[in-house]
């Protein structure tokens, strides 16, 4: 049960918020989309997962209330869990939101960001929205800010809220963390306003990043947006002010999803599914329906095997759980009826009178239910085009029951690839490649599969959502 209640403004003199030395000092979390404190059903998005798993009592998590109004609140709602965490949100004008979200965020960025130039929209008026939501977040952050607070902003969807918040004359330490992938300066230049987003996040003290890459690539975009010249540990100075680049990569709260799926193996969806199942193995895709997520060119992959290793006709099913997504955007709109065209000719070419080889779905599962079919399948196909990290790959290796684990099929161009190498690691634009790497999963003896599968959970236990949290704060509060 969770409780509403006004937050005191802390003192808004016009005086800068000066952060004193030794004063704990709250972490206040930004994002885009914040969690409902209420409603602990399905989330698909990494972002809140990940963030859910770690915000400590005390914490405050401002962003998007989820709702579009007539008017942007100037004022934040706020509501307290009861894990003492504070929730504020506002609401945002409907005219701003569709060129925010919609246009600028979701048409310009989010495809640039995962390398795809040619789906890439931009026009002014949606970048000067994002602007006006970015400043809208900032005001009415404000007063609840504290000196001593920590931000942490998230994400793509706010890159220039820090500047905005220094423009208020807010002094606290700021820290930005992208969740998707950043991309070298060949590419960010495509971007017309490509400079003052750089110049925007160099109002932050730390600015982290999923993958080595995307620090150098950052630093690479800094040194020829800005003239400026970091050093070694990733620090430069821009208009007086330090800002440091750091790998903090995210991750889950690995403990207590095993316990999840260990559970989940006994509820009622989860024994349909296998009784669903017979004999025959599950490989299974569990995303949300995005084109970052190679899920055309899994479709076909998974045809390839059928086609190319025809023992596993009949012996296996494919089920794809994708949840949809940004259905307001155009290329999101193409890539389902892509893939429903794509499910069809597949079941179409391959289906017997008692056999239909792959399950394709469009709305969310509750999470406990996806740990048990984690838990459940033989192959985990996590085979995204480009992607900051993806939690899912790490969600199915927590899943597996260790005494007999399933293989996770992993893409090279997933931010989890830098770690998870003893995965199936495969290049998803080639579908041969892929079909082969479902067919070694598949043949697989026991051995193998177990020895893989420790190494893995072992990497997916150590760079766990507490570690990512606590690694970023650190950097966050050390100001030298
Ligand atoms: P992204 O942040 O791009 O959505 P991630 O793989 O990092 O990708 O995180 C996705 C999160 O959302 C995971 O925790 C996953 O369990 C959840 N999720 C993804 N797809 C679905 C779905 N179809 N139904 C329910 N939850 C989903
Ligand atoms: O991690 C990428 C991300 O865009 C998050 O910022 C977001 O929470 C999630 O994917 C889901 O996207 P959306 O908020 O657009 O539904």
């Amino acid at each position: 049960m969770s409780k509403a209640s006004t937050l005191t403004p802390a003192g808004r003199s016009g005086a800068p918020r000066a952060r004193e030395k030794n004063a704990p000092g709250r972490v206040v979390i930004v994002s885009n989309r914040v969690p409902s404190p209420s409603d602990k059903t399905a989330t698909a998005g990494g972002l809140a997962v990940a963030l859910a798993d770690a915000v400590t009592p005390g914490s405050l998590w401002f962003g998007w209330s989820g709702k579009r109004a007539d008017e942007t609140s100037a004022k934040a709602h706020t509501e307290i869990s009861d894990t003492n965490v504070t929730y504020a949100t506002i609401d945002i004008a409907e005219r701003d939101y569709q060129r925010f979200y919609n246009g600028f965020a979701n048409g310009a960025l989010w495809p640039l960001l995962h390398y795809r130039t040619g789906l890439l929209r931009f026009n002014r008026p949606d970048f000067e929205a994002y602007r006006t939501v970015n400043r809208a977040f900032a005001e009415a952050l404000l007063p609840l800010i504290r000196p001593g607070d920590l931000i942490w902003i998230h994400d793509y969807q706010l890159m220039t809220m820090a500047a905005e918040l220094r423009a208020l004359g807010v002094a606290n330490r700021i820290g930005f963390f992208l969740h998707v992938p950043f991309v070298p300066p060949s590419l960010l230049q495509v971007l017309p306003p490509a400079a003052e987003l750089i110049a925007a996040l160099s109002a932050c003290d730390i600015v982290g990043f999923q993958t080595a890459g995307d620090v150098s690539a950052f630093l690479d975009n800094a040194a020829i947006c800005l003239g400026v010249q970091p050093d070694n540990a990733g620090c430069y100075l821009y208009q007086g002010r330090k800002t440091r680049a750091v790998l903090t990569p995210i991750g889950i709260d690995s403990d207590k999803f095993a316990a999840l799926a260990e559970t989940a193996e006994q509820t009622a969806e989860t024994i349909r599914l296998r009784e669903s199942l017979g004999d025959r193995a599950l490989v299974l895709g569990v995303d949300r329906l995005d084109y970052s997520k190679g899920l055309p060119q899994r479709f076909d992959a998974y045809g390839r095997l059928l086609y190319a290793y025809p023992q596993h006709r009949r012996c296996v099913n494919f089920l794809q759980i994708a949840a949809r997504s940004r259905q307001e955007v155009g290329s999101y709109q193409t890539l389902r009826r892509e893939l429903d065209r794509r499910a069809g000719d597949i079941n179409g070419e391959f289906s017997d009178f008692d056999w239909v080889p792959l399950r394709y779905m469009t709305h969310p599962v509750k999470r406990n239910a996806i740990a048990g079919f984690y838990r459940t399948a033989r192959i985990g196909l996590v085979t995204p085009l480009r992607d900051g990290m993806n939690l899912v790959a790490k969600e199915y290796v927590a899943a597996q029951n260790a005494a007999n684990p399933g293989m996770l099929v992993l893409s090279r161009f997933a931010g989890a690839a830098d770690e998870l190498t003893e995965a199936l690691i495969v290049n998803p634009f080639d579908p041969d490649e892929v079909a082969a790497a479902m067919h070694q999963g598949l043949v697989m003896p026991l051995e193998e599969r177990q020895a893989r599968h420790a190494a893995l959970l072992a990497k997916v236990k150590h760079t766990n959502a507490r570690r990512y949290c606590e690694q970023f704060l650190e950097y966050l509060r050390d100001d030298q």
